[in-house]
């Protein structure tokens, strides 16, 4: 029922009025994978990592742990579960705004886990650590819930930084080197009138990307080459005849674009001129046009190994 938005982009969206503090009738601890969808990211994609439809990951605390609990949970998920290698993990905490301040608690806690892995410090501070459905505070309405939010980033040897990125600050990486693979929100203020007030509940948003987990998982800095998206790849290769290595951007398009149109088509959305179905239209119109010479008659393989991912 949330007339703001065509489509699902963020674990949060479903959760609102829980955030907002009404009992959830599962409890105040839930775990969830949540199918999303970000129209805004459409122009994006064609890099080594953005994607217009992923699967979130997500564990929420409605009132009950919280940065004390959660971050050391964080590692642990990453380290211990994931097995990820400690040292490619670089960590972000927010840096401040307005009557909010730098994010020194949850600071804190990132040093004492590092430190009791031996690892050095490698934790900065960013402006933009905040999450809410309209992004950073001075963007939301009156009403929006938001918090500061802690970053990890995954760091790839392979990818090269450009002029623009400076060293081992994922803060200032614009190239890829350093993907954001999971973050924690600490859900606890309402922006008013008046300003930013506390939430009845301080609350925990973590989420996921389980297309950029895999990625790390695999230490593969292409999304569109893990094993997920390998197949798909394959498929568009087999049908046009040519490699992906020469046609990198316009299959990374026709993939991403065509993947989401079958989870938006299983989710009962019909193309058409407006709303939820003039933007399927243009995910497929899309794909299509960087078909190439190929048919679209021809994708039936690439659709069949999207449906089997
Ligand atoms: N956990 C907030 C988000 O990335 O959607």
């Amino acid at each position: 029922n949330d007339p703001t938005t065509l489509f699902t982009s963020s674990g949060m969206q479903p959760l609102i009025s829980y955030l907002l503090g009404e009992p959830h009738p599962s409890g105040n601890r839930l775990v969830d994978v949540q199918n999303c969808f970000r129209a805004v990211d459409i122009e994006e994609v064609g890099d080594n990592r953005h994607t217009t439809f992923f699967r979130m990951l997500g564990n929420w605390s409605l009132g009950d742990y919280f940065k004390s609990e959660e971050i050391p949970w964080f590692w642990e998920f990453l380290t211990k579960e994931l097995r990820l290698p400690k040292e490619k993990l670089y960590i972000t905490v927010f840096k401040g705004y307005e009557n909010i301040g730098y994010d020194t608690e949850a600071e804190k806690i990132w040093k004492e886990v590092l430190t009791n892995e031996g690892l050095e410090n490698k934790i900065f501070a960013d402006d933009t650590n905040w999450w809410s459905r309209s992004g950073t505070p001075d963007k939301m309405p009156g009403g929006e819930p938001g918090g500061p939010d802690t970053e990890v980033y995954f760091k790839f040897d392979d990818i090269e930084h450009s002029d623009k990125c400076d060293g081992d600050d994922p803060t200032k990486c614009e190239c890829g080197k350093f993907l954001e693979i999971a973050n924690s929100v600490f859900m606890q203020y309402i922006k008013t009138e008046d300003g930013f007030k506390e939430l009845p509940n301080k609350n925990v948003d973590f989420g996921a990307g389980v297309e950029r987990l895999l990625a790390a998982a695999q230490n593969q800095s292409d999304i569109f080459q893990t094993s997920l998206f390998k197949p798909i790849i394959e498929a568009i290769e087999e049908v046009t005849g040519r490699p992906y290595k020469d046609n990198q951007r316009e299959f990374r398009i026709i993939a991403d674009h065509l993947r989401a149109s079958v989870y938006l088509l299983d989710a009962k959305v019909i193309p058409s001129n407006k709303e939820r179905g003039y933007i399927l239209r243009r995910l497929i119109r899309r794909a299509v046009d960087n078909l190439g010479e190929t048919n679209p008659s021809q994708l039936e393989s690439v659709i069949q190994a999207i449906v089997e991912e």
